[in-house]
């Protein structure tokens, strides 16, 4: 199945799953086995019924043999405090701590720090003529808006850049190789260390930052002394991690989908050449049409029946959002890319439910200034080659590089 093919096109194998049934059963991964939901209604149900637990992260490291398992011992630790991972109530907990940081009405206040941040790209990019539009613009943009949100100091950027990269490799390819592994726990466990740096400054000396107002928010929680301290000193830089790796991966590869798409369809990016308030619409149709979150997964907790199948404790459930965005049950022509659809549900590419993505305003907000922005200084922007690499990730997809023309 995770070909090249597969990872220029991943498309049209979900068309055959979603064809073929509700649920698919697959050993490729490892362990008790892995379901596969490809279609809208199943892959929404994930993340939603009680029977799913979110807390999964042993399963990446149940692969390695002992000896391995024990190097890994402190990432497996670390990673498995991510938000992401938990059930209630741990979940709820956590998840306000880090909406302290992250709500839509501070994210709105970014607006200007973002438009700043796309403009200083693209006066780079202009003097070149033609750049490469993955590694000189959407691959920059989001760490420098997640790092300045969270009040990381931008020359830091490029280190972190590298280590998202190994967290990517690993928690993107389920079944990764143990020198997958290393690498991403040196990554995590790296910026765990600056995080717990971050978090003692703000403590000392707080600001107008997402790091100061979570550690505020866990200041004014009810606990005792003991738990409070390994919360601010250790959880939250493990979250912090998590934040920043969520915050760049994701949105550097969706601007880079959402561009590769409309040099695909040409009457589209003309119309939006021609009226660059479309912004919202195409940014919509983007997140559908080419998802750069592929999947979520969740561990089934005891016997139950899903989608007409018996589920076995200990198996994996895959809802595959790509896929689901593309389901004809429920999107009028869904592999055509069209600005202004309407009257259609919401794709799954933020997820759904509880774990919905706590970063989506922001995400939306970066997309939707750079794509603008590009297409008002550019409008002339073209692509240089169709022959284009796409990462080797089956989760993470985007593209490695997309050199583009100016003029
Ligand atoms: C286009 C960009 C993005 C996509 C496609 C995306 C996708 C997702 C998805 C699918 C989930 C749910 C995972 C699950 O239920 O298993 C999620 C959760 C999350 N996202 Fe995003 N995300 C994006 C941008 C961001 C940004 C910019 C941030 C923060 C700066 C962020 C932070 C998070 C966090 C913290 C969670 C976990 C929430 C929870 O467990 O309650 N994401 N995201």
């Amino acid at each position: 199945m995770f070909g090249a093919d597969f990872y220029r096109d991943p498309y049209p194998v979900y068309s055959g799953l979603r064809a073929a049934g509700d649920m698919h059963f697959s050993e490729a991964f490892g362990g008790r086995g892995t379901w596969l939901v490809p279609r809208y209604e199943g892959a929404a149900r994930v993340f939603n019924d009680p029977g799913l637990s979110a807390v999964r992260s042993h399963r990446f490291f149940d692969q390695y043999s002992p000896q391995v398992r024990q190097e890994l011992e402190e990432f497996a630790r670390v990673f498995k405090q991510w938000v992401v991972f938990l059930d209630p109530p741990d979940h709820g907990v956590w998840r306000k701590v880090m909406m302290a940081g992250f709500a839509a009405h501070r994210v709105r206040r970014m607006q200007a720090d973002v438009e700043r941040a796309v403009d200083a790209l693209l006066d780079d990019a202009e003097g070149a003529g033609t750049f490469d539009f993955i590694g000189k613009f959407a691959y920059l943009l989001p760490i420098l808006v997640v790092a300045a949100v969270m009040g990381v100091d931008a020359r830091e950027t490029p280190r972190f850049l590298a280590w998202a990269e190994d967290i990517a490799s690993f928690f993107g390819n389920p079944g990764a190789p143990a020198a997958a592994a290393r690498k991403a726990q040196e990554a995590v466990l790296a910026l765990h260390a600056h995080f717990r740096g971050l978090v003692a400054q703000r403590i000392a000396e707080p600001r107008d930052d997402a790091v100061t107002l979570m550690v505020q928010a866990l200041q004014a929680l009810p606990m005792d002394e003991e738990a409070r301290h390994a919360c601010i000193h250790d959880v939250l830089p493990a979250q912090c991690a998590g934040l920043l790796f969520a915050g760049h991966e994701t949105t550097s590869n969706l601007i880079g989908n959402a561009m590769h798409a409309l040099f695909r369809h040409p009457q589209q990016l003309e119309d939006f050449v021609a009226r660059p308030e479309l912004g919202p619409q195409v940014v919509r149709e983007a997140i559908r049409y080419d998802t750069s979150a592929q999947f979520s997964s969740r561990l089934v907790e005891q016997a139950f029946e899903f989608c007409a199948v018996r589920l076995e404790p200990g198996q994996i459930v895959i809802a595959l959002t790509g896929s689901a965005n593309r389901d004809e049950r429920v999107f009028s022509q869904p592999q055509e890319f069209r600005i202004g659809r309407t009257g259609e549900p919401q794709p799954l590419t933020f997820g759904n439910g509880r774990h919905y993505c706590l970063g989506s305003h922001l995400a939306i907000l970066e997309m939707e200034l750079a794509l603008r922005k590009l297409v008002t200084r550019f409008p002339r922007l073209q692509p240089l080659s169709q022959e284009l690499e796409w990462t080797a990730n089956f989760n993470f997809r985007g593209l490695r590089s997309m050199q583009v023309r100016i003029n």
